[in-house]
């Protein structure tokens, strides 16, 4: 079993998803923004977010998965769902639950870079800077942790969990 420790509750993560809107409408004031959710993670707060920032939005998703360990320094992460829209000349804002090695979002952005948007943005909900493996950097950031294993708000321990309202940090016991 599983005890779940809050770390970030309800009330802190709304502060947070404003403290980002307000960002995001200061850099596009005006203009209109494609919102790419990262499936499955980041589908509670991008669904926050897109109440929140009042501009002109779209939003999309995309699903990719790293293969096991073992391979992850490699950078070997597999597109499992594109995108349904062509972002050429679109501000793009890509949208993660918790950025670590950094090697998803990079393959993600690298892959969207391709298709010439104005603009590309990284948006995370969490991100653990001091487990990057490749360099990335990120343009909004819900808050930066430690190397906790979180769950939460979207995010998952073996797919469960998702649901939770507040981010918590999993401690196992026997
Ligand atoms: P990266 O490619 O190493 O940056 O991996 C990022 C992905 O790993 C995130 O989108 C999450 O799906 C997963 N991940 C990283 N840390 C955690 C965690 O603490 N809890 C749950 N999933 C995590
Ligand atoms: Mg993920």
């Amino acid at each position: 079993m599983e005890k779940i420790d809050i770390l970030y509750t309800q009330e802190q993560i709304k502060d947070c998803v404003k403290r980002v809107a307000r960002q995001i409408e200061k850099d596009f004031d005006g203009e209109e923004i494609v919102f790419v959710g990262i499936l499955k993670g980041a589908f509670m707060f991008i669904s926050d977010l897109a109440r929140e920032v009042n501009l002109s939005t779209k939003i999309d998703f995309i699903s990719v998965s790293s293969y096991g360990e073992k391979t992850t320094s490699s950078g070997v992460v597999k597109l499992i769902k594109d995108l349904d829209d062509d972002i050429a000349g679109k501000n793009v804002i890509i949208v993660e639950d918790i950025v670590d090695t950094g090697l998803t979002l990079k393959y993600l952005k690298d892959l969207l870079e391709q298709r010439k948007p104005k603009i590309i943005k990284l948006c995370t909900l969490l991100d653990k800077v001091s487990r990057r493996q490749v360099s990335i950097q990120t343009d909004y950031v819900g808050f930066e942790i430690n190397d906790y294993f979180v769950v939460g708000y979207g995010i998952d321990y073996a797919q469960k969990y998702r649901g939770l309202p507040y981010v918590g940090h999993v401690i196992l016991e026997e």
